[in-house]
C-alpha cells in the first residue's frame, strides 16, 4: 500500500455515520464521483454504513475515490454477533476504516485499549486506519486537552514500528465540535495537531509526527474549510454532516486541493 500512500498525504474523508440506505448511498456517491472525478491534489474517501458499502463501492468504481468503513472488530473472525472484521471490509473493497470515533468511545464504551487492538488488526488486514482522538468540552475547559490527546495517541500507537505508523491517519475531532456547528478555530486545530505529532515522535520514533496525515473533524463545512486547510498543520478533514450533500462535500474537497 505504501507505493500509493505518499508521506503525509492530503485527504478529505466523508463519515456518513448512520445515514443512507444502499440505494441512497449509491445515488449520493455517484453524484460525488461526478463532481470529484479528475481532481488529484487530494485523496478522497467515503465511509458509508456497512449495508451500503458494496453498492457505494460499485458506484465509485474507476472514480479514484476510496471506500472506507466506520468501525471493525479486532478479531479476524469468530462468534461476535453483529460485528465485522477487517478482512471482510477488505473483501468488500474498503481501503480505509475509521477507528475510535468519539461516538463509539463515548456512546458504545470503546476504550483506548480496544482502539489500540483495532488499530493493530486494521494494519494486519491491510486497511489504512483513520484513528480518531479528541477531548470533551469539560476536558477542554479543565485544561486537559493535551493530556487526553497524549493518552489516546500513546495507547493506540505504543509499540508500532515507524514504517507501520506512517500508513495510518489521525483525525483530531474535539467532541464539542462534532455535529454542533461549533468548529474549532484554525489555531486550536493546529495546536492539537502539534501535540499529536510530538506524541508520535516520542512514542513511535523521531520524525514520525511529520509523516502522518492529520485531519481535523467537527462541523467542517464549505465556509470554514479554507481557513482550516490554510494551516500547515492540517492535512485534510473528516467530514460528517456536510458529506451527506454532494455539492457541499465537493466544495470541501476543492478547498483542500
Ligand atoms: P460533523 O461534521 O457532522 O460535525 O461530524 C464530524 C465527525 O464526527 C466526522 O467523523
Amino acid at each position: 500500500m505504501s507505493e500509493i500512500w505518499p508521506r503525509r498525504p492530503r485527504l478529505v474523508a466523508g463519515n456518513w455515520k448512520m445515514h443512507r440506505t444502499s440505494a441512497e448511498g449509491a445515488a449520493l456517491s455517484g453524484e460525488i464521483a461526478a463532481l470529484v472525478r479528475g481532481q488529484k491534489a487530494c485523496a478522497v474517501a467515503l465511509c458509508p454504513p456497512f449495508p451500503a458499502i458494496e453498492a457505494v463501492g460499485r458506484s465509485l468504481r474507476d472514480s479514484g475515490i476510496h471506500l472506507g468503513a466506520q468501525n471493525m472488530h479486532p478479531e479476524p473472525q469468530g462468534a461476535f454477533t453483529g460485528e465485522v472484521s477487517g478482512s471482510m471490509l477488505r473483501g468488500a473493497g474498503c481501503r480505509f476504516v475509521i477507528l475510535g470515533h468519539s461516538e463509539r468511545r463515548h456512546g458504545m464504551g470503546e476504550t483506548d485499549d480496544v482502539v489500540a487492538r483495532k488499530l493493530r488488526a486494521a494494519l494486519r488486514d491491510g486497511l489504512t486506519a483513520i484513528v480518531c482522538v479528541g477531548e470533551t468540552l469539560s476536558e477542554r475547559e479543565g485544561g486537559q486537552t493535551a493530556e487526553v490527546l497524549v493518552r489516546q495517541v500513546r495507547t493506540a500507537y505504543d509499540g508500532l514500528p515507524p514504517g507501520t505508523a506512517r500508513q495510518t491517519v489521525i483525525a483530531y475531532e474535539p467532541v464539542w465540535a462534532i455535529g454542533t456547528g461549533r468548529v474549532a478555530t484554525p489555531e486550536q486545530a493546529s495546536e492539537a495537531h502539534r501535540v499529536i505529532r510530538a506524541t508520535l515522535d516520542r512514542v513511535v520514533g523521531a520524525g514520525t509526527g511529520a509523516e502522518v496525515a492529520l485531519l481535523y473533524g467537527g462541523s467542517v463545512n464549505p465556509g470554514n474549510a479554507p481557513a482550516l486547510f490554510a494551516e500547515d498543520e492540517v492535512d485534510g478533514a473528516l467530514v460528517g454532516g456536510a458529506s451527506l450533500e454532494a455539492a457541499s462535500f465537493w466544495r470541501i474537497v476543492a478547498a483542500a486541493s
